[in-house]
């Protein structure tokens, strides 16, 4: 069944080489206090940080900077900038940087207006509710999350091992700057996880338990498609424009709500994914590569196949006249053979030092303490499975 949706997607995007001139303009709408937030000096390695400070000078904006949000970021990361934002009257954030640094910035912007500790947003046994954020502003320097086109965070919190999510229409940001320039220095190895992220973005949507509009299944083949086609080139030739061009602009098209359009929708990967990273602090795109094709295995049956094939023969064009079953196995392999050999990321657990003594813990918060109605519905017992099947 198609259901009825609201598309709303009321970002601002700035694509390509020239378009930083407008940053100044864009900020000014919301103020003229200006709280920049980064991680650990990419941007200064590649001059973007002085390039952002001159536009904002150059604006008469007064600049105030928060550096050292971490990968995987940490709730006192974000405790740090409410507070800043408090004390500097800060009337808009402007986040340059990955899905960290973003996702971050949107809950001190969340933060910043309003008394409570800011993880009372995250934590699952309260919820509170976002009535206000500060606007944001994002300058995206690596393709992945989509953080800089859709309203959710990620947020860890080691006192607790959680690493939990939100979403909110007013975490959404207002802008956000999209130069693939800015990414040619992304590494070989974050390039690839990143591609994984916005594959597993794709396959979170199209393997579900709705009815797709059939536009829209393939819209997200034709995404897949060039993630598999572009992420080995920018991993050959970082300074490719095209590929870094084709993966930036698939990465915030993965998750941005479009192909969501009439379709009840529950993720299987991330959950357990976000177990991994908030015990063991992995690279997310690295987790969901190598649990994604345990899943689909593990989900694989007469019910489901039908979906593989046409993600088989539709994304890895796979023989159709095949039997169903063999094609279905035929697009599991095929997506490993793209994440571990043509991206060269690891592909078990025990390779990224991770080892079966948190699986139960981990599959019970996964599922919170209940059943994932993903794809196919999948228990702590299920999780605790597919664990075990990235053993080896
Ligand atoms: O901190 P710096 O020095 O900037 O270095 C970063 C970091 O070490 C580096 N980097 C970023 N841009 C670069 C660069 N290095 C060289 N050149 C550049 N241009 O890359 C490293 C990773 O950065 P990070 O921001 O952590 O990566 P990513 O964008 O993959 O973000 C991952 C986070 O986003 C969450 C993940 O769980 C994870 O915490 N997610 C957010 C989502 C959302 N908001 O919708 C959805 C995702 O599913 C995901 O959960
Ligand atoms: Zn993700």
């Amino acid at each position: 069944m198609i259901h009825d949706f609201i598309y709303d997607i009321p970002v601002r995007v700035y694509f390509g080489r020239d378009q930083l001139q407008h940053l100044g303009e864009e900020l000014k709408k919301h103020g003229t206090r200006v709280l920049m937030t980064y991680g650990g000096g990419s941007i200064k390695r590649i001059g973007l940080y002085d390039r952002i400070v001159e536009q904002v000078k150059a604006a008469g904006l007064e600049l105030f900077e928060l550096s050292g949000i971490e990968p995987n970021p940490r709730i006192d990361s974000v405790r740090l900038g409410a507070r800043m934002c408090k004390e500097n009257k800060i009337d808009v954030l402007l986040a340059v940087g990955g899905g960290s640094t973003i996702d971050a910035t949107k809950f001190m912007a969340a933060g910043a207006c309003s008394d409570i500790d800011p993880w009372d947003f995250l934590d699952t046994t309260k919820r509170a509710p976002i009535k206000q954020a500060l606007p944001i502003v994002t300058v995206l320097t690596l393709s992945a999350t989509g953080s800089e086109m859709d309203c959710g965070g990620v947020i860890s919190n080691p006192a607790t091992n959680d690493k939990l999510g939100r979403m909110s229409s007013k975490l959404l940001p207002k802008a956000s700057f999209l130069d693939p320039a800015n990414t040619f220095s992304v590494s070989p190895y974050q390039t690839a996880c990143g591609a994984a992220d916005m594959m597993s973005h794709i396959i979170e949507v199209y393997f579900n338990m709705d009815q797709d509009l059939y536009m829209l299944d393939l819209f997200m083949e034709g995404l897949m498609k060039t993630i598999v086609r572009y992420a080995p080139v920018a991993m050959r030739e970082p300074e490719n424009y095209e590929a870094r061009a084709n993966l930036m602009w698939a990465s915030s098209w993965a998750i941005n709500g479009f192909i969501d359009g009439g379709k009840r929708q529950a993720w299987s990967c991330h959950p357990m994914e976000h177990e991994l990273s908030a015990y063991y602090d992995i690279t997310h795109g690295l987790g969901l590569a190598i649990l994604t094709p345990r899943w689909m295995r593990y989900c694989l049956d007469e019910t489901t196949v039908q979906k593989y094939v046409q993600f088989g023969t539709g994304v890895f064009g796979i023989d159709p006249t095949l039997e169903p079953m063999e094609i279905a196995n035929r697009a599991i392999d095929s997506l490993a053979t793209f994440l571990y050999d043509t991206l060269g990321l690891k592909s078990t657990l025990p390779a990224v030092g991770i080892d079966d003594s948190r699986f139960a813990v981990m599959a019970k918060k996964a599922v919170g303490g209940g059943t994932l109605p993903a794809f196919k519905p999948l228990t702590a017992t299920d999780v605790e499975a597919i664990f075990r099947m990235c053993m080896e």
